[in-house]
C-alpha cells in the first residue's frame, strides 16, 4: 500500500539548483521538470505567483531554461537512479524536439521519459489543446508515428475535465496510443484571486491564471479517479495531481487507485522537506484507516 510522491511540474523544478535539491530527497520518488520550450523563456512579469492557505494562482508564462538544459539533466538522474520526466509544452516545436530526443536516446543509450503538456493555461491567445479532442488525436498520431518507443516513454499532462462525456471521449482517444502515463490534473485555467486588500493577486494576463492548492482537490480527485477507472484495462498509469495538503489527501488518492501523487502548491510553500511530512502523515493515516476499515482499500 505504498505510495510514490513526486513534485508537480512547475514547482521546484525550473533551475539546476531546484532540480538537484529535489534529487536529494529520498521520498521524492520521481522528478518532473518545469514545462519547457525548445528555447529558454523569461516568462511573464512579476508578481506571477500567489498563494494563501486555500488557493494558489500562477501565470508564470512558461519561464524555463529551454529543452536542452532539461535534456542535459537526463544523465545526472540516470546516474543516481532517480526517475526523471521532461515536461514539454512547446507543441509548435514538438517535431524538432522528438527528432532530438530520438537521436539523443539512441546515442546515449538512455531511456527517456517525457510528458507532453496539453494543458498550459497561460499562453495568451492560445487555448489548451487538451480541450480540443480532434487536435489531441491528431497530435498523438503524429507523435507516436515519430517517437522511438524503444527508448522513449511518452505521457501527457491533462487539464481538468468536468463533463462525463468529455472523460469518455478523451479516454477513447488515449487508449489508442501506447502512453506511459497521464497526469491528472493541471491547474484550473484562468481563475482569478483577490488578495486581502482587493488587489489582483498576480499581474500578468489581467490577473487571470492557473488555480491550484486545496480548493482544487475535489476536481483533481474526480479526474484521477474517473480516468483510472476508464483506463483500468490499459497499461497507462494515472498520476494524481491537485490539492494535496496532508497525508489524508494522499490516502484519498490511494483509495482512488492512484499509486503516484504529485505535490505542487505545498511544495512551493514549504520546499522539498514537505515530502518527509507527507510520507509520515500518509503512513499514520493508512494505519488509522486499516484499524477502522480493514486491509482493503476501496
Ligand atoms: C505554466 C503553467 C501551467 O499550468 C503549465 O501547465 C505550464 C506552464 C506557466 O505559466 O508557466
Amino acid at each position: 500500500m505504498s505510495i510514490k510522491l513526486m513534485n508537480a511540474s512547475g514547482c521546484h523544478c525550473t533551475t539546476l539548483k531546484e532540480l538537484l535539491e529535489l534529487s536529494r530527497q529520498p521520498l521524492c520518488s520521481t522528478i518532473v521538470s518545469k514545462s519547457c520550450t525548445l528555447y529558454p523563456r523569461c516568462g511573464n512579469s512579476h508578481p506571477r505567483y500567489y498563494n494563501n492557505e486555500n488557493v494558489s494562482i500562477n501565470s508564470t508564462g512558461l519561464a524555463n531554461e529551454g529543452f536542452f538544459f532539461y535534456l542535459s539533466m537526463v544523465p545526472i538522474f540516470e546516474k543516481i537512479k532517480k526517475k526523471y520526466i521532461i515536461s514539454i509544452a512547446d507543441l509548435e516545436n514538438l517535431d524538432k524536439i522528438i527528432i532530438m530526443l530520438n537521436n539523443y536516446s539512441q546515442h546515449m543509450n538512455f531511456e527517456i521519459n517525457i510528458e507532453i503538456n496539453l494543458s498550459c493555461p497561460n499562453i495568451i491567445g492560445k487555448g489548451q489543446v487538451g480541450y480540443n479532442f480532434a487536435e489531441v488525436a491528431k497530435l498523438l498520431k503524429k507523435v507516436f508515428a515519430k517517437v522511438n518507443l524503444d527508448n522513449i516513454n511518452v505521457g501527457l499532462k491533462l487539464p481538468p475535465y468536468f463533463d462525463v462525456d468529455h472523460f469518455n471521449k478523451m479516454s477513447k482517444i488515449l487508449r489508442k496510443f501506447p502512453l506511459s502515463h497521464i497526469t491528472c490534473i493541471n491547474s484550473l485555467g484562468n481563475g482569478f484571486v483577490f488578495k486581502d486588500n482587493f488587489q489582483k493577486a498576480i499581474v500578468p494576463n489581467g490577473g487571470y491564471g492557473g488555480i491550484g492548492g486545496a480548493v482544487i482537490k475535489p476536481i483533481a480527485l474526480a479526474n484521477a479517479r474517473r480516468f483510472r477507472l476508464l483506463l483500468k484495462d490499459t497499461d497507462i498509469e494515472v498520476i494524481g495531481c491537485g490539492g494535496v495538503v496532508d497525508g489524508r489527501d494522499v490516502l484519498e488518492y490511494k483509495i482512488c487507485g492512484i499509486n503516484t501523487v504529485q505535490i505542487g502548491t505545498e511544495l512551493y510553500k514549504y520546499g522539498p522537506s514537505i515530502f518527509n511530512n507527507l510520507d509520515r502523515e500518509y503512513k499514520y493515516e493508512l494505519t488509522q484507516y486499516k484499524v477502522q476499515y480493514g486491509d482493503h482499500l476501496v
